[in-house]
């Protein structure tokens, strides 16, 4: 039985990953209710990273601020899971901490989806996907890089990092990627998993 359950939803998956409409077998009402919820936590959630970092600098210099992500950017995520009752990550095909690497197959299809979005010069607030796996749903939601501060340690390594910092960026991740991005540019994605609306009573 366990089996036929999880056949079925793996085929929903594949019908789901060929079409446009991306929560194809979810209610549309449920669909709306996806969007709203996960955009919801995605802005509260970008808010309170921001104002942090932001905070970090101006307290300790952009420095004291990479010092600042790196203990507490994960932290931060996870109190906002708990208060939320939702589980946050920020992911990214360039990835700065190992953690936020693109995991799944799920992943891959959300960056893809906003990728093409953004190429496609939909502004940034609408690039979102709601995308079912198995039993879960994750709301993606894009990051893009809006703002000049955050090339101070995702920009140009030779004219946009200071020497210092990028030193201290390699020194605490020897495997960084995410550098030599753009104002406007793709940055990550936010990915939220959410409570199903309706639990399956043959479970
Ligand atoms: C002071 C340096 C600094 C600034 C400024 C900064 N970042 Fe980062 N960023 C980091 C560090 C360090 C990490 C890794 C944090 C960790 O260990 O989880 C990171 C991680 C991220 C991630 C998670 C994916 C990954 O690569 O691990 C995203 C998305 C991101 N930054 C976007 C931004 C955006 C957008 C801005 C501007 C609003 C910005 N950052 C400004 C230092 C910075």
């Amino acid at each position: 039985m366990k089996h036929l359950y999880w056949g079925v939803l793996s085929l929903l998956i594949s019908f789901t990953s060929c079409s446009t409409n991306h929560v194809e077998g979810i209610d549309p009402e449920e669909k709306q209710v996806y969007f709203e919820e996960g955009n919801h936590i995605a802005s509260e959630a970008q808010k309170a990273l921001l104002s942090k970092v932001t905070k970090a600098i101006a307290d300790s210099g952009v420095n004291g601020a990479v010092a600042f992500c790196n203990e507490n950017a994960i932290p931060i995520t996870d109190s906002l899971s708990n208060a939320f009752h939702a589980q946050i990550q920020r992911i990214s095909n360039k990835n700065r901490n190992p953690d936020n690497v693109l995991k799944t197959e799920t992943d891959i299809m959300a960056w893809d989806l906003i990728e093409g979005m953004a190429r496609e010069a939909t502004a940034p607030p609408a690039q979102q996907v709601v995308l079912q796996e198995g039993n879960k749903i994750f709301y993606y939601k894009a990051i893009t890089l809006g703002m000049p501060t955050c090339l101070k340690c995702h920009g140009n390594k030779d004219t946009d990092i200071a020497p210092e910092t990028l030193q201290l960026i390699q020194t605490k991740y020897p495997n960084d990627k995410a550098t030599g991005y753009q104002l406007g540019e793709l940055r990550g994605l936010w990915k939220i998993a959410l409570q199903p609306a309706q639990s399956d009573k043959t479970e």
